[in-house]
């Protein structure tokens, strides 16, 4: 076989963060660095003689020359097959259900998710497991062990590029690279979760949508579902071409990036109900006409409703969602007698629960929504489990988020980020903080009594690892809390983020703008962390 061994040397910052290697594409694009990593995968995960890997990206910049690379080395490490998908697209979500399905070793995802993209933005790289999920902790800390003692990788050398354009199989040494159609499995299988009977039948009667896919990966997986097999009218998806540069805009579906869907969604002319996904489809955005309905309560409302979908009625197993996230689905999971977990930040804490058959339903208040029907968060999931209690309910989005809060209470909530801070100033603050915390209980701050503060510590009950300094939390007699952390993604400096929440269950005062009910948690949290003096910061850069 024509493999070549390469001579290397370490990076000393390949350290893989909140989910996977993330930097810009000029720095990934240096002589071994892609090279580097990808071997340190290889070396990490046991044998992968004779195994089968999926490969695909979010068609971001740079997308397509890593697959030829992965490829290449993938064959030289002894893989006997790679799934890849066709022009190297494949969301996060559908790369983790053919993981699953096709019962492969693992999958390397290229994404930076909801970062930009093009030749001075972000690239990134992960790695999946064999249960479809992103690589548990002590994977990616074998992972990051390798990055620093490499010094060399194989690869073939065998010139010739893979088309990736069409589906079709192709030997690369001895290895077999088969371009599968990237949304097939995925669309076979919300039609088996969801009753598209039901959604088809609501959209034929005059129901109208908005999904806004951001130039990013999830346009073809939503023309196929929503427009081709729902019926919702041609035109319902909107920048539903992936781009490598996304338009040049943030693949981010909040209020902020998502800003023509948010425009419309207020607007006079607002259809029934609007969605919006990111760079590698994981996340979503949940809008009604004139109303957002926050990730936080997305979740909660999935789970109250789970009795409206024949997969999930009476087989949802206990709720999880990550600390920073509100406690709404916990007021649910209360009432309705289901175990409730809280995590640290990031998917992969999820899967151990989900394997151990301890939850079904997860999410996390960074536009992430999911469930045990595959190991990642997922986009257009949460918009068709939405359709399908709308179709189910017959009740608009808005009536049926203002009945929740009425049965359940309303947890305001808000996350506040200060982007691109001096490294040194984001640490400073979080060092602060972490002491501060230890001497907070039972003081009063403004008109508040802090009942608990600590720097989050997480023990999975599964396996009993333990995750340190997950983020400073600040709570409070009446059910408020404050959290920060910094951003485990970010390529620029540091991202200081702050979230806040409150929680109301008296019905006059349900309706108030989230940042004014919030208002006394923000002035409180600025004062305690210092955080003008340090940073230099007044005001948040990004507030979703
Ligand atoms: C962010 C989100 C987190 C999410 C991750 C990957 O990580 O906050 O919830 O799991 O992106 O999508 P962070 O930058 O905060 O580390
Ligand atoms: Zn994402």
């Amino acid at each position: 076989m024509p493999v070549t061994t390469i001579t290397t040397c370490p990076f000393d910052d390949q350290k893989p963060g909140t989910s996977g290697l993330r930097k810009k594409v000029k720095h990934f694009q240096q002589t071994h660095y892609l090279e580097n990593f990808v071997q340190s995968i290889f070396a990490s995960i046991g044998d992968v003689q004779g195994k089968t890997l999926v490969l695909g990206g979010d068609g971001r910049y740079y997308n397509k020359q890593a697959i030829q690379i992965i490829l290449k080395m993938a064959s030289a490490n002894g893989f006997s097959r790679v799934l890849v998908g066709q022009n190297g697209i494949l969301s996060t979500p559908a790369a983790s259900v053919i993981i699953r399905k096709k019962q492969t070793f693992g999958g390397i995802i290229l994404s930076a998710s909801h970062n930009p993209g093009g030749p001075d933005e972000d690239f990134g790289i992960k790695y999946n497991t064999s249960n479809g999920g992103p690589a548990p902790e002590k994977i990616t800390d074998a992972i990051y062990a390798k990055t620093k003692e490499i010094s060399q990788y194989l690869i073939s050398d065998n010139s010739s590029e893979i088309d990736l354009s069409q589906p079709g199989t192709h030997d690369l040494d001895g290895m077999t690279v088969e371009i599968i159609d990237s949304v097939h499995d995925y669309a076979l299988l919300m039609h088996e979760l969801f009753d598209f009977t039901a959604i088809r039948d609501m959209i034929s009667q005059g129901f109208t949508l908005c999904f806004d896919a951001m130039h990013a990966v999830t346009g073809p997986y939503a023309v196929e579902i929503l427009e081709n097999q729902l019926g919702a009218a041609k035109g319902s998806v909107i920048n539903g071409i992936p781009k490598e540069d996304f338009g040049g805009e943030h693949p981010d579906p909040n209020l902020v990036h998502a800003h023509h869907l948010a425009e419309l969604m207020f607007s006079p002319q607002s259809p029934d109900f609007g969605a919006a996904s990111d760079g590698d489809g994981d996340r979503n955005m949940i809008v009604g006409n004139n109303i957002f309905v926050t990730p936080s309560d997305s979740l909660a409302i999935l789970t109250a409703n789970a009795e409206h979908i024949p997969a999930y009625k009476g087989k949802i197993l206990g709720v999880a969602r990550s600390m920073p996230t509100s406690q709404a689905s916990d007021q649910v999971a209360k009432k309705l007698g289901l175990d409730s977990y809280e995590t640290p930040t990031g998917w992969k804490f999820f899967g151990n629960l989900m394997d151990a058959d301890k939850v079904t339903l997860c999410g996390e208040e960074s536009f992430g929504t999911g469930s045990s029907h595959i190991r990642e968060k997922d986009g257009l999931w949460a918009v068709l489990f939405w359709l399908n209690i709308l179709a189910s309910r017959k009740e608009s989005v808005a009536d049926i988020v203002h009945k929740h809060w009425q049965e359940f209470g309303r947890n305001y909530y808000s996350r506040h980020d200060y982007e691109a801070i001096e490294t040194k100033a984001a640490n400073q603050v979080m060092a602060n903080l972490r002491e501060k915390v230890k001497n907070l209980s039972n003081t009063k701050i403004g008109s508040l009594t802090v009942s608990y503060s600590d720097d989050f510590c997480y023990t999975d009950p599964i396996d009993n690892s333990v995750s340190e300094h997950q983020g400073i939390r600040i709570g409070f007699t009446n059910g408020s809390r404050v959290i920060f952390r910094l951003s485990g993604t970010g390529t620029s400096g540091a991202t200081l983020r702050i979230y806040y929440e409150s929680y109301e269950t008296n019905p006059d005062n349900m309706h108030q703008e989230t940042q004014q009910a919030l208002s006394e948690l923000i002035t409180l949290s600025v004062e305690v962390s210092d955080l003008k003096a340090l940073t230099g910061r007044t005001e948040a850069t990004v507030i979703t």
